[in-house]
């Protein structure tokens, strides 16, 4: 079944209710897909940002790449491409609250007087990695990415980049992913 009917006449092919339903099944399908729920930390210069993600995925082995797709219009967007890196932060299942404050761009950053982020929305966070990017004190791991490439997909820009320093130690924590939400994204 094509998604879309041609109308004699018509520049643009007319929806139908059937295309409608096609849309939502597909949209159900897509979102079973199984994925975890991440905070992606970025920065450039003092500027930086903490967002909910769960379009994250290891790409490669060798070298190690990690992809995220980010809202093309993103504020995230904007600055891994500016600063050239980012953060992923694991984490634990208990903590799936925390990742409502990361929603929308963060407004809110305590500093040390030396100029160190100490908390992003209330919730302390720690500089990690070259480009000192935020991640989640409480995290149950992170990896810091250097940017190796950005592909522009549509609505979302792929940035993959290469692990060049993690921390924590999560293979015996649980760690939070989308099922245990009542979240979706995607689709
Ligand atoms: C459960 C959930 C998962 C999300 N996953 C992604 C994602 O993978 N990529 C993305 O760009 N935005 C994702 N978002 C939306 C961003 O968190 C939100 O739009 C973000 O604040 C916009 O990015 P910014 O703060 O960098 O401007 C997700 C939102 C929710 C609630």
């Amino acid at each position: 079944m094509s998604p879309t009917r041609d109308v004699p006449g018509a520049g643009t092919p007319e929806k139908t209710s059937e295309d409608d339903e096609l849309d939502r099944h597909r949209r159900r399908v897509l979102w079973a897909l199984p994925t975890g729920l991440y905070l992606i930390g970025s920065r450039h210069g003092e500027e930086v940002n903490l967002m909910t993600a769960n379009l994250v995925v290891q790409v490669c082995m060798e070298p190690k790449l990690v992809g995220v797709a980010l809202e093309r219009d993103s504020v995230t967007a904007r600055l891994v491409n500016q600063g050239g890196s980012f953060t992923i932060s694991l984490l634990h299942r208990a903590d799936r609250d925390v990742v409502r404050r990361f929603v929308k761009p963060v407004t809110e950053v305590e500093r040390a007087p030396d100029g160190a982020i100490l908390s992003m929305s209330g919730h302390p966070v720690t500089e990690a990695g070259p480009g000192r990017a935020p991640v989640l004190t409480a995290a149950a791991g992170y990896l810091v990415c250097a940017l190796s490439r950005a592909e522009e997909l549509g609505s979302h820009t792929l940035v993959i980049g290469e692990v060049v320093d993690i921390g924590g130690e999560p293979a015996e924590a649980e760690i939070l992913r989308m099922e245990d939400t009542r979240m979706h994204y995607g689709g």
